[in-house]
């Protein structure tokens, strides 16, 4: 048996499993694709394949494991059907001790750009908002029938090392004048890492954080942002009057919600120090800008 599964050992997943094999402790990461199980395999991660979208029987015990469970929901519908058949695997597999689940800020909805806290009402307003927040909620009549500890992360945008809108910078796309432009809110992955194992560690049982380096800035000055960092053009500005006919129905959506997340119980709760408490530090140590090898992740 494994120390610590992660499930749905991606971006995220491979960064938190090679700091718990550094830690000397034995991870293994899920994973549904053949691309996956070799990404992992490549980086000495033990791997296991399992695709939550089927009913298939889980290919491990799992009682009294730790686990992260870091697996989107699908693509459509109002409920996380991966979600539900995971906590079906558990009564087969067994129970987890303890898991923390990857959420996101997205189930606040639409905040007008008010700054807010884990006790700000849950208010999704898009579907993959609404699945994440089932998520959330069968998730805790799990932990409550079970027994099993739960952690509950609601993440802002995650950026790091190959995660950054360089291409969509390259090709012009436009962005909304800065005055329109909603707020977003980022978190550097390494910081995420930092974060995840110390909510293993030492969170609460049922506890909720938001995850996110307390520097909000407007979407588009984020994408200006990189694309100084990266001496990439500025893309044109135009009004959201003028967006929906230039850009995608996934961007419109997230252009539609506005929020500043506080980080304030993450610090002081969690006692969380961030190596990248700005999107300036961090796009630094993303693009590979630092003056000094830092011994990070990338
Ligand atoms: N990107 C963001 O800004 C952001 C913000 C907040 C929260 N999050 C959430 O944080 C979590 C981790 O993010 P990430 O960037 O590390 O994600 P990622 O790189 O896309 O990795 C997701 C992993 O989940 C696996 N997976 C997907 N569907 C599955 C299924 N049906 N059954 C089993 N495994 C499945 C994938 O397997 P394969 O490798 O085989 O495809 C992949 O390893 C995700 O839930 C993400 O949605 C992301």
């Amino acid at each position: 048996m494994y120390d610590i599964l992660i499930l749905g050992c991606g971006y995220l997943g491979l960064r938190l499993a090679r700091h718990y094999q550094e830690q000397g402790l034995s991870v293994a990461g899920v994973v549904r694709s053949q691309t996956g199980i070799e990404r992992l395999s490549q980086a000495g991660i033990p791997a296991l394949r399992h695709d939550l979208a089927a009913a298939d029987p889980f290919p491990r015990a799992l009682a009294g494991t730790r686990v992260f469970h870091l697996i989107p929901p699908p693509d459509t519908g109002r409920e996380d059907i991966h979600t539900r058949q995971l906590i079906a695997a558990f009564a087969q597999a067994g129970q987890p001790r303890r898991l923390v689940y990857l959420s996101t800020t997205g189930v606040y909805g639409d905040c007008q750009g008010a700054w807010i806290d884990e006790d700000w009402p849950t208010r999704p307003v898009h579907d993959r908002s609404v699945r994440r927040l089932d998520a959330e909620e069968r998730l805790r009549r799990w932990s409550q029938e079970q027994g099993s500890e739960l952690v509950i992360l609601r993440v802002a945008g995650i950026y790091g090392p190959g995660r950054l809108p360089l291409e969509r910078l390259r090709q012009g796309i436009p962005l909304i004048r800065v005055e329109e432009s909603p707020y977003s809110n980022r978190i550097h992955v390494d910081d995420l890492v930092t974060v995840c194992m110390a909510a293993m560690e030492r969170a609460p049982n049922g506890a909720i954080y938001n995850v996110s380096d307390g520097h909000p800035t407007s979407m588009t000055e984020y994408f200006l942002a990189i694309a100084d960092a990266a001496g990439l053009p500025h893309p044109p500005l135009i009004s959201m009057a003028e967006a929906p006919a230039q850009l995608s129905a996934a961007m419109m959506s997230y252009l539609s919600e506005s929020r500043r997340l506080s980080n304030r119980r993450l610090r002081e709760e969690l006692g969380i120090e961030l190596r990248y408490p700005t999107l300036a530090e961090g796009l630094a140590q993303a693009l590979g800008l630092e003056t000094q090898a830092d011994g990070g992740m990338a």
